[in-house]
C-alpha cells in the first residue's frame, strides 16, 4: 500500500510521543536508581562505621596487635569495597586497611571535612577527598567515639568507579526495556495508524474514482467510530450519486426521444406534401397533423423549461389571493376539453372565500396540470369534483374524479419525470408524463404537501395544501 501523508504524520507523532516518553521515563529512573544506589552505600558504610566503633576505637587506643589489626582492616576493607583511613584525634592518619594507602600514615590531614568529622559531624563527600586518591571516590567519615569522648575519626573511601560499575548493569537493564517498550510501541503505533489511514485512503480512493464517473464503486469500512460514519455516509452519497445519475440518462434518453417522435411525423408528413406522395386533396388533413405535433412539441419544450427553472429554485411572486376564485377561472378556461367529453364538473367550496399565500400563476398550472389529468383519464360520463376547505392552520385543495384510477405499483412513480402508467405508445391519451413532476415541485417549493389517493378502475384524488393568507 502506498504509505499516505496521514500515516506519515500519524508515525512521527507517535515515534516522538514514545521516544520523548521513554526519555523522560529512562532519565528518572536512572536518576532514581543512583541517587538510591549512593545512598544506600553510604548507610551501608556509615552503618559499618558505627558497628565498628568499638573496634576503631581500640586499635586507637593501641589495645590491638598491628598484625591482627592489618588482617581485621583488610577483612572489612574487602567486606564493604572500601578503603578505611582512621585517624586519631590531631587528624593524622593511624593506620589504613590497605597497603596501597601506606604513604598516607602519618600525614596530618588538613581537610575541613576532617576538622567537621573531630568535633563530631558526620561527613559525605565525593571527589579525590582533598587529591589524595587518583580516581574519584565516595567518602563517609565519622568520629570515633569512646564513652562520650572523640578519640579520632574513620574515613571509609569507597571508589566510585565501583559504584558506577554497578549502576551500569542496572542502566543496561533500563536502556534494554526502554528499546523493547519503543519497538513495542512502534509496532503498535504502526499498526493503530496503518488502521486509522487504511480507511481514509480508500474512501479518497473511491471519491476519485466517482469523480472519474465510476459510480459502482463503495467503501467497505464497518468500524463503528467516525471513520466507519464518514464511510456509510460517502457510501449513501455515492448511492444519491448514481441514482441522480441513472436519473440523468434516463432524463435525457426520454427527452430525445419525445423531441423525435413529433419532429419524425412532422419531416415525414411535410416531405410527403413537398415530393407530392401525399394527394393534394389530402393536404390540408396532413398540415393539421403537423400542426398539432408542432404544438405538441412546443408544450414539450415550455414544459422542460418550466421544470428547470423550478430545480433550479424559482423565484415565487407571493400574493393573497382567494383560491376559489382562481379554481373558477381555470374551470372557464378547461370548459371546452371538459364539455368535449361530457363531464360533470362540481365544486365544493367549505367557505365562500379561501386566501391563500402563493404564487397565483404557478398555482394556477398546478390546477391546469391536475384538472387536466382528470380530464384525460376521465371515463364516459365522468364526474370532478373540487373541494377546498380548512384544516389545522392549513389550505387544502383537492381534486377528485371517477376515471380510470391508477395501478397501486404505479403509485410512487407518477410524480417521476416521463413517468405515465399507460406505456403503451399507441396510447390515445396524450401526454409526456411531465405534469405531476411540475405540480410537485410547485407545491413543494411553496412549502406545501401533495397526495394522491386511487383505486385502479374506480377513480382518482389529489389533495395539497397552501399557507392560509
Ligand atoms: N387523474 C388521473 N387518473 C388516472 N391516472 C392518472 C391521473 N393523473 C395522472 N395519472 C397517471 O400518472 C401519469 C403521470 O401524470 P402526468 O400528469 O405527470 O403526465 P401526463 O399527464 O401523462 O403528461 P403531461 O402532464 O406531461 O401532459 C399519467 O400518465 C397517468 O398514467
Ligand atoms: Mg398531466
Amino acid at each position: 500500500m502506498k504509505q499516505s501523508s496521514l500515516f506519515k504524520r500519524l508515525m512521527h507523532i507517535n515515534m516522538l510521543l514514545v521516544l520523548i516518553t521513554i526519555l523522560i521515563v529512562t532519565g528518572l529512573l536512572i536518576q532514581l536508581f543512583t541517587g538510591f544506589y549512593y545512598n544506600e552505600k553510604k548507610n551501608a558504610l556509615l552503618e559499618e562505621s558505627r558497628k565498628l566503633n568499638n573496634t576503631f576505637a581500640s586499635i586507637l587506643m593501641g589495645n590491638i596487635i598491628p598484625g591482627s589489626l592489618a588482617y581485621e582492616l583488610k577483612f572489612i576493607d574487602q567486606y564493604l569495597n572500601a578503603r578505611i583511613w582512621l585517624l586519631d584525634r590531631r587528624g593524622i592518619v593511624y593506620t589504613v586497611s590497605t597497603s596501597q594507602d601506606r604513604q598516607a600514615v602519618g600525614l596530618k590531614l588538613s581537610l575541613d571535612e576532617v576538622k567537621e568529622v573531630l568535633s563530631g559531624k558526620v561527613v559525605v563527600i565525593r571527589g579525590s577527598f582533598g587529591g589524595m586518591f587518583k580516581t574519584p571516590v565516595l567518602t563517609v567519615g565519622s568520629p570515633v567515639y569512646f564513652g562520650n569522648a572523640i578519640i579520632g575519626a574513620i574515613f571509609m573511601h569507597a571508589p566510585i568507579y565501583e559504584i558506577q560499575a554497578a549502576l551500569y548493569r542496572i542502566y543496561i537493564i533500563i536502556a534494554i526495556s526502554a528499546l523493547a517498550a519503543v519497538v513495542v510501541a512502534l509496532i503498535l503505533s504502526y499498526i493503530s495508524a496503518q488502521k486509522l489511514s487504511k480507511p481514509l485512503v480508500a474512501i479518497s480512493k473511491a471519491a476519485k474514482g466517482i469523480a472519474k464517473g465510476n459510480f459502482d464503486i463503495r467503501v467497505a469500512v464497518d468500524s463503528s467510530d467516525e471513520i466507519g460514519e464518514l464511510a456509510k455516509s460517502f457510501n449513501m452519497m455515492a448511492n444519491e450519486l448514481q441514482h441522480l445519475e441513472e436519473m440523468r440518462k434516463g432524463f435525457v434518453a426520454n427527452v430525445s426521444h419525445e423531441l423525435r417522435s413529433p419532429l419524425t411525423s412532422i419531416i415525414g408528413y411535410l416531405d410527403g406534401i413537398i415530393d407530392g406522395t401525399i394527394p393534394e386533396s389530402d393536404r390540408n388533413r396532413y398540415l393539421r397533423v403537423v400542426k398539432s405535433e408542432s404544438e405538441r412539441l412546443s408544450r414539450l419544450v415550455s414544459d422542460l423549461l418550466n421544470l428547470a427553472e423550478l430545480e433550479a429554485g424559482i423565484k415565487l411572486n407571493l400574493r393573497n389571493f382567494d383560491i376559489n376564485e382562481l379554481i373558477r377561472r381555470v374551470l372557464i378556461k378547461l370548459e371546452g376539453k371538459i364539455d368535449a367529453r361530457g363531464l360533470d364538473v362540481e365544486v365544493d367550496f367549505a367557505k365562500d372565500y379561501m386566501y391563500v399565500e402563493a404564487d397565483p400563476d404557478r398555482i394556477e398550472q398546478v390546477l391546469i396540470n391536475l384538472l387536466d389529468n382528470a380530464i384525460k383519464f376521465s371515463k364516459e360520463a365522468g364526474r370532478i369534483a373540487i373541494k377546498t376547505y380548512q384544516k389545522d392552520g392549513l389550505a387544502y385543495v383537492s381534486v377528485e374524479d371517477n376515471g380510470i384510477g391508477i395501478k397501486e405499483e404505479d403509485l410512487p412513480f407518477i410524480w417521476d419525470r416521463f413517468y405515465k402508467a399507460d406505456k403503451s405508445r399507441e396510447s390515445k391519451v396524450e401526454g409526456s408524463g411531465l405534469g405531476l413532476s411540475i405540480v410537485k415541485s410547485i407545491i413543494e417549493s411553496h412549502g406545501g404537501d401533495i397526495n394522491v389517493e386511487s383505486r385502479y378502475g374506480e377513480g382518482t384524488k389529489f389533495t395539497f395544501t397552501l399557507k392560509v393568507a
